[in-house]
């Protein structure tokens, strides 16, 4: 089989790591790819969101399976254009990546079949946005209805900071039209994780729960990030608890699609909060996670591609699905000033050393001559905010841990940032 994956980044890399171990494929494709990914598939210089190209691209080269990493080509339908030209593609068509498309429309949806989520209001307009906040008796989040790169969520310090987040997002429209509407909900309390499921629009498979660490510094001091790290799975969640949030959560959400004409293919990542009342929905995302991928995808023994088969085919029904045992710890080694501004093109040094230990998925890399060069391994420089996932597996979380962290070591680059405590509470 040749398979095609959308994307550039750990996530990427961590899903064509595990693809490539699949007997079944005989060559992968990146679009664009990193140079890390460039190891072990041919990348194409194709960006995410060039739908047209992709499906070109597929089409000449008779590619037999596309994977999506990122949400934006799912949001906006790549999934729809590839089906139409006939080419088989992984990730859910444009209605269904909605979920995680409009933060109003997913909540509108739980809200319809009773799925556990946050009290909320919907606003189109910003004076009614803003006499609700003055009004509001508890604490609340602010989130832009659309997609704004992972900065769409903000809780307000006081009345006045939510003031002018709704005037930044609704009235100067920082984040263009995603911001016209804003969903306002109630903070809740309790401890986050993340439960990623494979489904093909009947049977919901969910994969081991992780635990993604979001704020930039230690102890969740400072600015949100994309996640500076992940680890699976979570100590204290048990098979009883995944099989919960499956009933409550997962089922009516996929089943609810299904009532409403339609069908949800591929992966569904629910992010969770765990109330004193329950297991709450604070957001859905139509993709892998990332870095949790990071973290699951090492502790998967069934192959993946027979799962993302199976999940396109409606058979995941008759998938047997195995785990390694043990725990995963992915830490992202993050340029200097992310996640706002940074400097690229520093000269990362120790990779060789480091992966003697650990995985080490590439996220903002780049090589220092031109991507043509892919071939000849030219040197490997930073080229993103979240520039490596350093990931290592251990029979106890303190173990992986430990083991994560000396290859952590071995690398550096100037202003490399990295959180010290990845998993460090429960290990
Ligand atoms: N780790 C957060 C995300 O993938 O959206």
């Amino acid at each position: 089989m040749k398979v095609l994956v959308v994307g550039s980044g750990g996530r990427e890399h961590a899903l064509i790591w595990k693809i490539n171990q699949s007997e079944k494929v005989s060559k992968i494709y990146a679009a664009p790819g990193n140079p890390g990914i460039a190891k072990l598939a041919e990348c194409v210089n194709i960006q995410a969101l060039a739908i047209e190209d992709l499906a070109n691209f597929a089409n000449k080269e008779k590619i037999d399976l596309t994977v999506v990493g990122p949400e934006s080509p799912l949001i906006a339908g790549i999934t729809d254009e590839f089906e139409k030209r006939g080419l088989r593609i992984f990730g859910p068509n444009k209605k269904a990546a909605a979920l995680e498309g409009s933060k109003a429309f997913a909540k509108e949806l739980m809200h319809r079949y009773k799925v556990p989520t946050a009290d909320y209001q919907i606003f189109s307009d910003f004076e009614k946005a803003s006499q609700y906040v003055k009004n509001c008796p508890f604490s609340f989040v602010i989130k832009a209805d659309g997609e704004a790169a992972g900065k769409g969520a903000i809780i307000p310090k006081d009345k006045e900071e939510a003031i002018s987040i709704l005037q930044n997002m609704m009235i100067e429209k920082i984040f263009g039209p995603s911001g016209e509407k804003v969903v306002i909900e109630q903070k809740l309390e309790g401890e986050e994780i993340s439960l990623l499921a494979f489904t093909d629009g009947e049977t919901v498979l969910p994969m081991i729960p992780s635990q993604d660490h979001k704020r930039v510094f230690d102890y969740n001091q400072g600015p949100n990030t994309g996640g500076m790290g992940a680890y699976a799975p979570v100590p204290f969640i048990n098979a009883e608890m995944v099989e919960r949030m499956k009933r409550e959560i997962l089922v009516p959400v996929i089943k609810g699609l299904k009532g409403e004409g339609i069908k949800y293919k591929g992966v569904i990542y629910a992010g969770l909060i765990l109330t004193k009342d329950g297991p709450k929905v604070l957001e859905f995302n139509c993709r892998f996670g990332d870095p949790e991928t990071q973290a699951i995808l090492p502790l998967l023994q069934t192959d993946l591609v027979d799962l993302l088969l199976a999940t396109l085919e409606e058979r995941l029904n008759e998938i047997n699905f195995f785990w390694y045992e043990g725990f995963c710890v992915c830490v992202v080694l993050a340029s200097k000033g992310y996640p706002g501004k940074y400097k690229k093109g520093k000269v990362i040094k120790g990779m060789e050393e480091a992966e003697k230990e650990a995985l080490l998925f590439h996220a903002g890399t780049s090589f220092l001559s031109t991507p043509a060069a892919y071939c000849s391994l030219p040197t490997v420089v930073t080229g993103g905010g979240r520039v490596l996932g350093v990931t290592a597996l251990g029979d106890t979380l303190k173990e992986a841990r430990d083991k994560t962290y000396q290859a952590v070591a071995k690398i550096q680059f100037e202003g490399m940032h990295y959180r010290r405590d990845i998993g460090e509470k429960y290990e």
